[in-house]
């Protein structure tokens, strides 16, 4: 089983992811638990070139840098784990790019997507999981953080929009109230029920 976290800076999805992770642990579950960008040697490099505020990065170049750091987990981390019968817990995947790049610097869901496709060769999260309703942001961002209030409302609006665009595999969980609460609500749309 593969799973995604998403949402917008500042919500608190690093701390979902852990908890998470620790829930499916105590259950009994062999899981491997991951990060974009990163993971990978490559990816780890990647990930500095793009959240260093000293680097310009064109909108399509940080686009195709995201989905190369994408292809390394994919082939490296996630398919290994997946093929041994182990659980993936990602803080973010495909949709942050989706939404970061396709919909809030306005390159285009279809085509970010499809660059995404191509780079994990069809893999995709069995559930996504998308916190929203916290902005917690603090008070060093990184180059992304950074971007701008408007790119940032256009992120949150994003994120929305994704349970639209696959019912199927997006849950949008409520971010708000206490620590513990929310991850109760996200261990349940592991399983399939919205929050
Ligand atoms: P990170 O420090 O991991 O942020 P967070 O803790 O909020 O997840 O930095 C990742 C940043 O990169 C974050 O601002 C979202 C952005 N991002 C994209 O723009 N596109 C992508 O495909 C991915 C994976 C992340």
């Amino acid at each position: 089983m593969f799973v995604s976290l998403e949402g917008p800076d500042g919500v608190g999805k690093t701390t979902q992811v852990a908890l998470l992770v620790e829930a499916l642990r105590a259950e009994g579950r062999d899981v491997v638990q991951c990060r974009e960008p990163g993971g990978t040697e490559l990816g780890e490099r990647v990930r500095s070139l793009l959240l260093d505020g000293d680097v310009a990065v064109g909108d399509r170049a940080e686009a195709l840098l995201f989905a190369a750091a994408r292809a390394e987990i994919a082939d490296e981390v996630i398919r290994p784990a997946l093929a041994a019968g182990r659980w993936v817990v990602c803080d973010r995947f495909i949709d942050s790019s989706i939404v970061y790049q396709g919909i809030a610097r306005g390159l285009g869901v279809e085509s970010v997507r499809a660059a995404s496709v191509f780079a994990t060769d069809g893999l995709l999260p069995d559930r996504t999981i998308v916190l929203h309703g916290v902005d917690r942001r603090g008070d060093q961002p990184d180059r992304i953080e950074a971007a701008g209030a408007e790119f940032h409302r256009r992120v949150a609006e994003g994120f929305l929009r994704l349970a639209e665009l696959d019912p199927a595999r997006v849950v949008l969980v409520d971010a708000t109230g206490a620590e513990d609460a929310v991850a109760a609500r996200v261990r349940a749309a592991v399983d399939g029920g919205g929050a």
